[in-house]
């Protein structure tokens, strides 16, 4: 009796809970609306990255195959909305396309391209000659004959299933040291000529798609000579060669803003486009930048290394966004020159940045935050554009 009775006056504990409970669901719910409303508010505004920046230059993406899968419609739909140019992040990499020896897995990259055509998007292909990720059976390949084999029946293979469907493709990817020279890679075997096999090869499959080489770093002087060679050498010979793609993978702390103007400037006067092909800026501490840094040392789970994991402190996103606005400006006074500038990866949560070059940490190099929602640097890159 007295517990009926307790149950059903107002001071009851239970009609207290019962009051908290509803409390606390009308709070939620005023939260989910607020999130909801000033998501519309972004997505209800015309102005994109790709609108902004329409007569200059093309702006990209790196798709990764939830993105090709269309499994998140925020993701879906901001991809559409901003982006005019697609990569995929790692779907035609040999070693996902090409697992085994005259085996092929074209379901994802099928799916990309169909992706892109159906959304009216540049193609990029990427890539076709590539040191890492290979499969497994490619880097035990000992004879000059099999490794010739392996790299002119993959190309032959990928390059004529999506001909006429990519409008460019990064035929050679990072064949080049630090210092300029030759990249010691399997395809080395071949020779230095293996470059030309390549694009030669590429341009009889797919005579449509512009052909690009791809390296990161080749913003810096001696680096930025290797690939200089590398063009001259195409074009001396009578290859066939569009453009150079700068990676763009750079920092807060150490972006060099005169490298790239004078990369443009030179790769430009050689007669070929220049896209910035994987562009991010890392907010983290790099370990090989520490003085007196073991690089054999174990940097994961050092909170030092890792320092933003409860979110972006404004001060490092008004850099970061300064950072952003200073490059795009470069972009824009050269925009004669440049063909494409294409971001890798949708938003910070998806970049691979979280996990290289030490795994788990929370990293903030793109324009858009993990809920989607455009940063700081989203508006000064846009800004310019007013
Ligand atoms: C990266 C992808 O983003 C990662 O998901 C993957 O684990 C490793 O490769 N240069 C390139 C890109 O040309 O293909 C690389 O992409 C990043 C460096």
């Amino acid at each position: 009796m007295s517990i009926s009775l307790s149950v059903h006056s107002g001071n009851s504990i239970g009609f207290k809970i019962l009051k908290y409970l509803k409390m606390k669901k009308t709070l939620l719910f005023s939260v989910i609306f607020i999130v909801f409303l000033s998501q519309m508010g972004y997505n209800q505004q015309q102005i994109s990255l790709k609108a902004a920046y329409k007569k200059d230059f093309l702006i990209g993406t790196a798709l990764g195959a939830e993105h090709i899968h269309e499994r998140n419609e925020v993701a879906n739909h901001l991809i559409k909305k901003e982006f005019n140019a697609i990569t995929p992040e790692n779907h035609m990499k040999s070693g996902l396309i090409h697992p085994e020896w005259g085996r092929y897995d074209f379901d994802i990259a099928d799916k990309y391209v169909a992706y892109g055509k159906k959304n009216g998007m540049y193609v990029v292909g990427h890539t076709l000659v590539w040191h890492s990720q290979l499969p497994k059976f490619a880097t035990q390949l000992q004879n000059v004959d099999s490794i010739r084999s392996f790299m002119t029946e993959h190309i032959k293979t990928v390059a004529s299933r999506y001909a006429g469907q990519i409008n460019s493709w990064d035929v050679v990817n990072e064949a080049l040291n630090e210092d300029g020279t030759m990249r010691k890679s399997i395809f080395l075997k071949l020779g230095e000529g293996y470059i030309k096999e390549a694009f030669d090869l590429a341009a009889k499959i797919d005579s449509k798609a512009e052909l690009y080489y791809n390296d990161y770093n080749i913003e810096q002087p001696a680096k930025r000579k290797g690939a200089i060679g590398i063009i001259k050498k195409l074009q001396a010979s009578g290859s066939k060669i569009n453009g150079v793609g700068i990676q763009g993978h750079w920092s807060i702390n150490t972006l060099n803003l005169q490298e790239i103007e004078d990369a443009i400037i030179e790769f430009s006067n050689l007669g070929v486009k220049v896209a910035f092909t994987e562009l991010d800026l890392t907010v983290l501490p790099n370990p090989w930048d520490l003085k007196g840094a073991d690089i054999n040392q174990n940097f994961e789970g050092n909170p030092q290394m890792n320092p933003y994991i409860n979110g972006l402190p404004d001060s490092v996103g008004v850099v970061l966004a300064e950072k952003y606005e200073q490059l795009f400006k470069l972009f824009l006074k050269h925009k004669d020159k440049i063909s494409r500038v294409t971001f890798w990866g949708v938003n910070d949560g998806h970049s691979w940045l979280n996990g290289f070059p030490i795994r788990n940490r929370t990293n903030y190099p793109l324009l858009f935050d993990r809920n989607f929602q455009p940063k700081l640097a989203y508006q000064s890159v846009i800004n310019l554009k007013k």
